[in-house]
């Protein structure tokens, strides 16, 4: 936890308002009244702080930052890449990104910068060394910010210029060696695809090479690796001034950039997080995803994250904008410090009067000042995190259990082509997470490289792609004790798409063979049996033939595959290995991983069965300290039975054996072993 409390507060534009000083007093104030103890500042203030090239202008900055300081105000402090100022763009053209199809964009808008474009870049170090001179070293300046959700340009985030095509054929020669060696990892010589000269390479386009998966992985994992030189730069730079640690936000399930690649520079996590609650009555899909993704930012280091941005209210940027109905702001603020974060901050302070955003929902809004529920809610928020910091403080969430998300398996399983061409690897991974969530368990998202060591059971949904060493980690995983879950087209490519021959990577492990694999369309309906229940299976089907000593758990019941396996399970070293062969729905999942729980031992912190739409999640600590945190979802109250002696970890009541839960509704409580 930075500075040992919660933060709370968020992105603060004040360059909007310079000629509103009245408007920058009541600020300050209604902060404090807000329990707002750290704002975000600069994330779009180029234009202002550099108004002409080399013409620097840091005194408004400056003097809101110390009172803020003044007022016991803390200050994340952004670097303004985000967006380019008009004359940067107008002297220098050259930095504006160019679209796959080679349209090169016109100024506007933001993250539509060339990150490999050297004047890009050297003004954007220019900016950031004066940045860093004159506030790095400020008191209450805590952490940097780099840029602006990086690549979020509505959709594609890289840029196609001939300056990227030139780097992204320097990266091929030394990821290669030699044509042959790029040519036989794309399986060049189909359809006459091999190159015979590096300078005939070009990034994927609609118009042009999209064909070779082998070709779009390498672009896709250059561009991360642009972007991450990008914004190495950036903290290089800012560091040279100032010993503060760096994070920059990142973003829901972002395609664009690989961050398990881009963890390692960054001290800490952050994101940005707008879960379309309200979207239907029933929010646990909703609660499910927003739950996926902390997970996802936690486990990128495996500590605890911030959240950088939320809205108090509604977003404006979807077809329709529900607000956030009394009680939602409390507990998806609780759901994301449940899941590890420490901080609740928000987009923006105050709605702005013109532009874009003036409709985006913020802590203050053009009217009434502090007298909303919207206010009054984030105040109430503020002031619960300043109560429970001390408690929570040095806490971290720790899972027994994993579900594998890997990037670069996404862009591969996604890319390439059959068995389906709408294979969405994000709503597999979240279909088996939900089995979890609803079960209470708490899992880390991990990628393929991360160790699978500490954990009991691990879920692997369309693992398609086995990065280098995979295999290996999940055998000795396995051979160790662990559970292993597995699902159909997994273990089919190596890093460059080409499919592996002969046989699967983990064969001895699942003890299955896989034969071939069927996605017929939706009147072709059938169905397995598991534990006595009847489930349907979905569009992706394996044939699959299991191996000596694998058993069998459910088999096809209509179709040519009638009584061919769906289900198996095997044994290895002192561990198991399930092998789920065709796609399943969540009622399956559901039944299914609660066996696979009571098998690896682990329970919720509650130790019950809970109700549909209430999850736990748990914080603690090395000195024992254990805090749980009980959500409802339900917009009505919920009752839990068959609970054992707990506290209020806030109020310090004690409830025994039942639980009453208000609708939309997050309760904190303490284990009785640790107050007894
Ligand atoms: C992103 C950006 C913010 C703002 C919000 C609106 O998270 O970082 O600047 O545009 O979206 O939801
Ligand atoms: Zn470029």
């Amino acid at each position: 936890m930075i500075g040992g409390k919660l933060l709370h507060g968020g992105d603060y534009n004040p360059e909007q308002w310079l000629e509103y000083p009245e408007i920058l007093e009541e600020d300050i104030r209604l902060m404090k009244e807000a329990h707002v103890n750290c704002v975000t500042l600069g994330v779009f203030s180029w234009a202002v702080l550099e108004p002409e090239e080399g013409t620097y202008n840091f005194g408004w900055m400056e003097e809101i930052i110390d009172r803020l300081g003044a007022e016991g105000i803390q200050v994340v402090l952004a670097t303004p890449s985000g967006a380019m100022p008009h004359w940067l763009t107008a002297k220098y053209p050259e930095v504006m990104q160019v679209q796959p199809d080679g349209t090169k964009n016109l100024p506007g808008k933001r993250h539509n910068f060339c990150y490999t474009s050297p004047v890009m870049r050297a003004k954007t170090r220019a900016l950031d060394h004066e940045l860093s001179a004159r506030m790095g070293r400020k008191e209450n300046v805590i952490l940097w910010h780099i840029s602006n959700e990086l690549g979020g340009n509505f959709g594609d985030s890289s840029c196609h210029c001939e300056q990227c095509q030139e780097s992204f054929r320097g990266w091929l020669k030394e990821r290669y060696g030699t044509l042959d060696a790029l040519n036989h990892a794309y399986w060049g010589r189909f359809w006459s695809h091999a190159y015979s000269g590096w300078d005939q390479i070009h990034s994927p386009a609609p118009h042009g090479e999209w064909t070779m998966t082998g070709l779009t992985l390498d672009w896709r994992r250059f561009v991360t690796e642009q972007m991450r030189s990008f914004c190495r730069m950036e903290i290089e730079t800012v560091r040279r001034n100032s010993a503060l640690p760096v994070t920059t936000n990142f973003m829901e399930f972002f395609k664009g950039l690989d961050y398990q690649k881009m963890r390692d520079d960054l001290d800490v996590i952050s994101w940005d997080s707008y879960p379309f609650w309200h979207e239907r009555k029933d929010e646990v899909p909703t609660a499910v995803l927003a739950a996926a993704n902390h997970n996802v930012m936690r486990s990128l280091k495996k500590k605890p994250f911030l959240l950088m941005e939320s809205v108090p209210s509604a977003v404006n940027w979807r077809k329709h904008n529900p607000v956030k109905r009394p009680g939602m702001h409390m507990l998806s603020s609780m759901q994301a410090v449940a899941h590890g974060s420490d901080s609740v901050q928000y987009f923006q302070w105050r709605k702005g009067r013109g532009a874009y955003e003036k409709f985006h929902g913020a802590v203050l809004g053009h009217k009434n000042g502090s007298g909303t529920r919207t206010f009054r809610e984030v105040s109430e928020v503020g002031a619960r995190l300043e109560g429970v910091s001390e408690l929570l403080d040095g806490t971290v969430n720790m899972p027994k259990a994993a579900i594998i998300f890997d990037w670069e398996n996404w862009w591969a399983v996604e890319d390439t082509t059959g068995p389906r061409l709408d294979t969405d690897y994000v709503a597999s991974v979240v279909s088996h997470y939900r089995a979890f969530w609803e079960a209470g368990i708490d899992t880390d998202i991990i990628g393929m490289e991360d160790s699978l060591e500490g954990y009991r059971l691990v879920a692997a949904p369309l693992n398609y792609m086995y990065r280098e060493g995979y295999a290996e980690r999940v055998r000795s995983f396995v051979g160790n004790g662990g559970i292993y879950v597995t699902t159909c087209f997994s273990g089919m490519v190596g890093e460059s798409d080409l499919c592996f021959i002969g046989r699967h990577p983990l064969e001895d492990v699942l003890g299955i063979i896989q034969e071939e694999i069927d996605a017929p369309g939706e009147e072709f309906t059938n169905s397995f049996s598991y534990g006595g229940k009847e489930y349907p299976v979905g569009e992706l089907r394996e044939v699959i033939r299991a191996k000596e000593g694998t058993d069998i758990h459910a088999v096809y019941r209509e179709d040519y595959v009638a009584g061919l396996p769906v289900v198996t399970e095997h044994r290895f070293g002192e561990g198991a290995a399930w092998y789920l062969a065709a796609d399943t729905g969540r009622c399956f999942l559901k039944d299914f991983y609660r066996d696979r729980f009571r098998e690896a031992g682990m329970n919720n912190s509650l130790d019950i069965e809970l109700p549909y739409g209430v999850t736990v999640a748990e914080r603690s600590a090395d000195d024992g300290r254990r805090i749980v945190f009980v959500m409802n979802f339900k917009g009505e109250p919920v009752k839990l039975e068959g609970i054992g002696r707990w506290t209020d970890a806030e109020t310090g009541e004690s409830y025994e054996g039942t639980l009453d839960l208000e609708g939309f509704s997050c309760l904190l409580l303490r284990g009785n072993a640790e107050i007894d």
